[in-house]
């Protein structure tokens, strides 16, 4: 049977890159899956560790990333949605596969990385000195071996993610078969899934992915946006000095970011063919007038989703509650029975 397993970090209200690079995919899974198909969705509050830590925000965003996640139409009684740290086997997991994970393999990984800000040829792993210390935490270098344990505890067939995660997701991969080759066949590698929209840019920096770190925060729309912030985002997203939509993915990145996120929201595109020929009924058309068609499928398509939200919100969260209570509970079950194969096959 399949295993649909995903995360996301509380780390804000989500924006459209999440949505559309992967929520959206949830949801759809959810609704189109046969009843033997487990999906498993983890609001990740361990790795929003090794962002910010600040004990009140925190709080705040993982309740209101829950609100979100039941607002774009995830069902907990049918989904199993769950925050990370209360299930306590995704830490012991993480300690018996770091066990095994390779420094090495990990210091290739592109995300921690770039949240370093290296200088030049400087040694992450090196403390300069008079200053802080060493700006590379344990957490950040190792993040994926718990991302791995996160996948594998639920013994996950199918992963549904951005582009920005496939890397992690084959080390996950690595992680398993590592495990199996020499404890035997405990762990699953994963598929990885990646959503039609598997990346969608900043509005201020096309060259970049929209981001929840970005200072700008008009480089992304959020899902709570109403349509006069969504408005005033859009007028200032970043294209070129052509004032008219074409579509040239090479040359013209912001202008096809805009294009790609019409085409993922707008319920006419499905019956339009590729973002291509989407793209044709708009050639030529003023900017202007096309941001301001963007705005209105995009909040055509929000709106509803913001409705639920704030009611989820302000809820004084006794469903939220009652969901991550439920969630966690499944969880539990689902990490435990992987937990007893897995320390029965490494002598535990
Ligand atoms: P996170 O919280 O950064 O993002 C959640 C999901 O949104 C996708 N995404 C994007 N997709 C397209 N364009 C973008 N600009 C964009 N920005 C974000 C991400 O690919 C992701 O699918 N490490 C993960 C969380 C995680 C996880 C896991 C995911 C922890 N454990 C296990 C899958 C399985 C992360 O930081 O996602």
């Amino acid at each position: 049977a399949k295993v649909i397993f995903s995360g996301i970090q509380p780390t804000g209200v989500p924006h459209l890159g999440n949505y559309l690079g992967a929520l959206q995919q949830w949801v759809k899974l959810q609704n189109e899956a046969d009843e033997d198909t487990k999906l498993i969705y983890s609001i990740v509050d361990l790795h929003a560790l090794t962002g910010s830590q600040d004990a009140a925000e925190l709080r705040k965003h993982k309740w209101n990333t829950l609100a979100t996640l039941m607002a774009i139409g995830l069902n907990p009684w049918r989904s199993t949605i769950f925050f990370q740290s209360d299930v306590l086997a995704h830490s012991e997991l993480m300690w018996i596969l770091s066990c095994e994970a390779s420094m090495g393999y990990l210091s290739r990984m592109t995300q921690w990385k770039s949240k370093l800000d290296l200088e030049e040829n400087h040694n992450p792993f090196e403390a300069s000195p008079g200053k802080e210390g060493n700006k590379l935490k344990l957490g950040l270098f190792s993040y994926p071996v718990l991302q791995a344990a996160d996948i594998l505890i639920h013994r996950a067939t199918h992963v549904p993610v951005g582009h920005d995660q496939s890397q992690h997701l084959e080390f996950a991969r690595v992680c398993a078969n590592g495990f199996n080759h020499r404890h035997g066949q405990v762990l699953v590698p994963p598929s990885t899934l990646l959503s039609p929209a598997k990346r969608i840019q900043s509005l201020a920096e096309p060259s970049l992915k929209m981001s929840k770190s970005h200072l700008n925060n008009k480089s992304r729309i959020l899902l709570s946006d109403t349509k006069n912030t969504i408005e005033k985002k859009m007028k200032v997203a970043v294209t070129d000095t052509n004032g008219y939509v074409s579509y040239d993915p090479e040359k013209r990145p912001g202008v096809t970011n805009l294009l790609q996120i019409a085409y993922h929201m707008d319920p006419e595109a499905a019956s339009a063919g590729s973002l291509e020929e989407y793209a044709r009924q708009f050639e030529g058309t003023h900017l202007k007038t096309f941001k301001s068609k963007l705005t209105d499928v995009i909040d055509d398509h929000l709106t509803p989703i913001r409705e639920r939200y704030f009611t989820f919100a302000a809820s004084q969260n006794g469903e939220l509650m009652e969901a991550a209570e439920l969630g966690a509970k499944k969880a539990r079950e689902s990490a435990d029975a992987t937990m007893k194969a897995v320390r029965d096959a490494i002598g535990l």
